[in-house]
């Protein structure tokens, strides 16, 4: 008697359980089986009137409903508890949007913003992007390029030399072409890469002038590469970062790392010309001195600085605007 009267008891419980759809009413639901004076302790009142034995029985499986009764709730609370919490957070969501909208927002620094365009039209081209150190050794900073000790060359670098080891031998490398050496040494032909990156100089800061700076190096090596394929190059990075009214040309000059070599410059809306940055025909020493056979392949280089490039860009009237930091300034761009 008892026992059926349980079972429909705790099936009734659990359909209500289950149908209860806040905390609340959960609560009333809890009281009105498994509470003080709820209908399964109101069952258990009824036990003083069996015998002995039926009642240790009744007694245990009336224990058994209101544990599983009490469970039943316990599982049901935390559904309803956790989607309790979630329908009050998004309830105390703040739309910051509004706000967001009055405020300034960071953004890349000029001079970041140049490099991230240069590596896109150049990668565009078909380049890599490669780096390199910026504490270089006598080898890859000059040696390797061509430019032994004695060569006058070396003089015109104004390089910062770092106290270590042998005297002149460690330095903050003052060109990206030493980039063009470590690539050479670790990958084989067809190379096309461009290495921007910081470098150095004992320069004093002026209005044309930074002693930390930054380079942008280009070097292809592959099979009848030559100065018509870097004049070409050269034309069309220029077009596509400057637009294409804009006209290039190239000077002859000397580099020791490249034979011949030139000065390459860029068009102004006014009929005149400005200097971009150097380049030339891999001078087949270079080559050999990163173990690539001259004769089978060639190659071509270039480099500029970034910063300069930001300055022409912009028209700013003093490079050191890049570095002052002034957010008046810098949040123009
Ligand atoms: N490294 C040279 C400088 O800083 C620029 C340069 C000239 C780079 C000719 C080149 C090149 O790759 O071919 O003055």
């Amino acid at each position: 008697m008892l026992g059926v009267e349980l079972a429909s008891l705790v099936e009734r419980a659990s359909t209500e359980i289950s149908a209860a759809s806040d905390l609340e009413t959960l609560a009333e639901v809890e009281r009105t089986f498994v509470g003080k004076k709820g209908e399964l302790v109101a069952l258990k009142k009824t036990l003083g009137g069996l015998e002995p034995e039926e009642r240790k029985a009744a007694g245990q499986a009336l224990n058994e409903a209101m544990g599983q009764v009490a469970g039943q709730v316990n599982e049901r609370r935390s559904v309803l508890a956790a989607s309790a919490e979630a329908a009050q957070l998004a309830g105390e969501r703040l739309d910051l949007t509004e706000v967001m909208s009055d405020m300034q927002r960071g953004h890349a620094h000029l001079v970041t913003q140049a490099r991230d365009r240069l590596e896109d039209v150049f990668v565009g081209m078909g380049f890599t992007v490669a780096e390199g150190p910026e504490v270089e050794s006598a080898w890859y900073n000059f040696e390797a390029l061509n430019i032994p000790e004695w060569h006058p060359a070396r003089g015109s670098f104004d390089t910062i030399f770092v106290e270590l080891g042998e005297p002149e031998q460690v330095m903050l490398r003052s060109h990206t072409s030493p980039v063009q050496i470590r690539t050479m040494e670790t990958e084989k032909p067809p190379i096309y890469i461009v290495a921007p990156g910081r470098t150095f100089r004992t320069d004093t800061a002026d209005a044309t002038h930074l002693p930390a700076f930054n380079q942008i190096e280009g070097l292809v090596v592959d099979r009848g590469v030559g100065l018509g394929d870097l004049a070409g190059t050269i034309e069309s990075f220029v077009g596509a970062f400057f637009g294409h009214e804009v006209k290039t040309r190239l000077r002859p000059s000397y580099f020791p790392f490249t034979e011949p070599s030139a000065e390459f410059d860029i068009s102004t809306p006014d009929g005149g010309w400005l200097e971009l940055g150097g380049c030339g025909v891999v001078h087949p020493n270079v080559l050999a001195n990163c173990g690539i056979d001259p004769e089978e392949f060639q190659g071509f280089a270039f480099g500029f600085g970034i910063d300069r490039l930001a300055v022409m860009r912009y028209q700013l009237d003093d490079i050191r605007e890049l570095v002052n930091n002034d957010v008046r300034f810098l949040r123009q761009f």
